[in-house]
């Protein structure tokens, strides 16, 4: 292949271990002459503590489990590469976008958010879209989903909006996102989530495959070239297969059937060399132009209309083989948003501020200890050097006498980079000193614009599924104010929506929720933004 890379990242063939034929043997390559009958003193005497075999077997055994993801539990992936079709030097220094058929080997989680590991695949929830670029310049996670935008505007709120999604704590039901009262509680009260419950109540919620889904970065996130200068992005991944979903009565029933769906499908896809393919789409903006925009890009609940920037089409990912080893490799992979490379740069978004300290955080715990990058699927193609050392687990071996500097001593110490157009993406804007504040900006109060958006975008038959959605999980929300106070959002997407969902429910519409409900946003006119994106 063009750059010498092996699209199925050769770089794991170092650890990847066939016991086929292999004489058996304990963790310290002893050899074990029988793997039926433990040590005993006589045929029916105890068992002798020196059966060191056995304790070793045993003790593994009971320490094979690690905690599920705390988000995100349940995933499927795979491997293979990005091809770049093109040369986009001139916005961003990214190693993957150096050259055209330039290519990148990656490994890709896809997972629903709220069930547990052993939880159905084709419930009624967002799906995470994970993608590790392992570039020249060291690892690039691009953590998306298959629906462009979020339920919540700031880090804040993450952990109550999980805690509102997740199994109820008395009772650890349901494994479905959103059939019940405490998830319809919280949103309902955090009318910032309209937008996203659309999406969230439409076919994109039940794909019919992962290979038939869309993935997006959500967040605004900056390209940066050799330069330093700097513009915004959104991150777009397109199925070359289309973009499918499921019947919710066909979700369902597969459900009950076959609770793999959707991790057999892909299996199976790419053992058959139906290897899935994605389109890599970049919506390209500059600051000038987003301050024109009738929202605010750092919101996250709102999206870029491709009317307003279009989507840019600049290479292509294909997953070509399976993983050998679920948990060595689907299990223990760690994404994180703080995974950028020189030419890829955050925004101010503040939900994706607090996922940048969030990942790293919680790895560390699930994956015990500071050193989980040198697992085989974490570790980076590109050498790593530096003068962290020691911690649990520790696999490298570091040669010489210092790990510090500036050092007089050490022959082996790492020297700084000092690269151009690494994450120093200055704002082209000169912006005023500003205090410390909590409070979000004016457009973040505009709550229902892009909900009916969305709305208007849908077939007939489209929204006649949102209608029936919404009439199904809130039949099942057993407390009745959570339901009115559902109507009055939808009120303020569309009467005949809210007026589907309430004939369905037995109820009338009440009036609609007051547009702004934020004590800090006593002043916002949502009237300029409507008109612009009005009917
Ligand atoms: C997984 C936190 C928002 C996509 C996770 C995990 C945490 C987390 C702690 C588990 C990671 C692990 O154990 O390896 C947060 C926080 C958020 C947030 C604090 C907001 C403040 C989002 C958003 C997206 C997203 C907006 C999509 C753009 C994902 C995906 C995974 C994940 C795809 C699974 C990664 C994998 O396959 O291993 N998140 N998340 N998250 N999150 Fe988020």
């Amino acid at each position: 292949p063009p750059h010498g890379v092996n699209p199925a990242n050769a770089s794991l063939d170092r650890v990847r271990v066939d016991s086929g034929g292999q004489r058996l043997t304990t963790n310290q390559g002893v050899p074990v002459a029988d793997n039926q009958n433990s040590l005993k003193v006589g045929l029916r005497g105890p068992t002798a503590m020196e059966d060191f075999i056995l304790r070793e077997k045993l003790t593994h055994f009971d320490h094979e489990r690690i905690p599920e993801r705390v988000v995100h539990a349940r995933g499927s992936a795979a491997h293979g590469y990005f091809e770049s079709y093109g040369d986009l030097s001139d916005i961003t220094r990214a190693a993957p976008f150096a050259a055209a058929g330039k290519r990148t080997p990656v490994f890709v989680r896809f997972s629903t958010v709220a069930g547990e590991r052993g939880s159905a695949d084709t419930v009624r929830d967002v799906r995470g879209f994970a993608v590790k670029f392992y570039t020249d310049e060291g690892n690039w996670d691009l953590v998306g989903n298959n629906i462009p935008v979020f339920f919540i505007q700031d880090a804040m709120k993450f952990p109550d909006l999980v805690h509102a999604v997740k199994p109820e704590p008395h009772n650890g039901m349901p494994q479905a996102a959103s059939a019940h009262d405490t998830f319809w509680d919280f949103v309902t009260l955090m009318p910032e989530s309209t937008h996203m419950l659309m999406w969230h109540l439409s076919d994109r919620a039940i794909p019919r495959s992962l290979r038939t889904m869309q993935g997006f970065g959500v967040h605004t996130f900056r390209l940066v070239n050799a330069e330093g200068a700097s513009v915004f992005c959104k991150f777009h991944w397109n199925p070359l297969a289309g973009t499918h979903s499921l019947m919710w009565d066909e979700a369902a029933k597969i459900c009950g059937a076959d609770a793999d769906f959707h991790r057999r499908d892909l299996w199976e896809a790419i053992e058959a060399g139906a290897y899935p393919e994605w389109e890599l789409g970049l919506q390209i903006f500059t600051e000038e132009e987003a301050e024109r925009f009738p929202f605010d890009v750092l919101d996250p609940t709102k999206l870029v209309p491709e009317e307003l920037v279009p989507v840019r089409v600049v290479g292509k990912m294909t997953l070509n083989r399976n993983p050998d080893n679920f948990f060595a490799e689907t299990e223990q992979v760690a994404f994180c948003t703080a995974h950028v490379v020189p030419g890829i740069d955050f925004s101010n978004d503040p939900l994706l501020q607090g996922r940048i300290h969030s990942y790293l955080d919680t790895q560390i715990s699930r994956l015990g200890g500071a050193n989980f990058h040198e697992i085989p699927v974490n570790a980076s193609l590109a050498p790593v050097h530096n003068n962290q050392r020691d911690g649990m687990h520790r696999q490298a071996i570091a040669r010489g006498r210092v790990a510090y500097e500036p050092n007089s001593l050490g022959g082996g110490c790492p020297f700084q980079a000092g690269m151009a157009g690494f994450t120093t993406a200055a704002s082209s804007r000169p912006q005023p000193p500003e205090d410390k504040v909590r409070g979000k900006p004016e457009l973040f109060a505009d709550h229902y614009s892009q909900a009916r958006l969305f709305w208007i975008s849908q077939s007939p038959a489209e929204q006649a599924h949102i209608v029936n959605a919404y009439r199904f999980e809130l039949s099942r929300v057993q407390t009745p104010a959570i339901r009115v106070r559902l109507l009055s959002m939808l009120a303020n997407v569309d009467p005949i929506l809210a007026e589907g969902v309430a004939q369905g429910l037995g109820l009338e519409v009440p009036p609609p929720m007051p547009l702004a409900t934020d004590a800090e946003q006593p002043h916002y006119d949502p009237s300029p933004a409507l008109s612009l994106l009005a009917r």
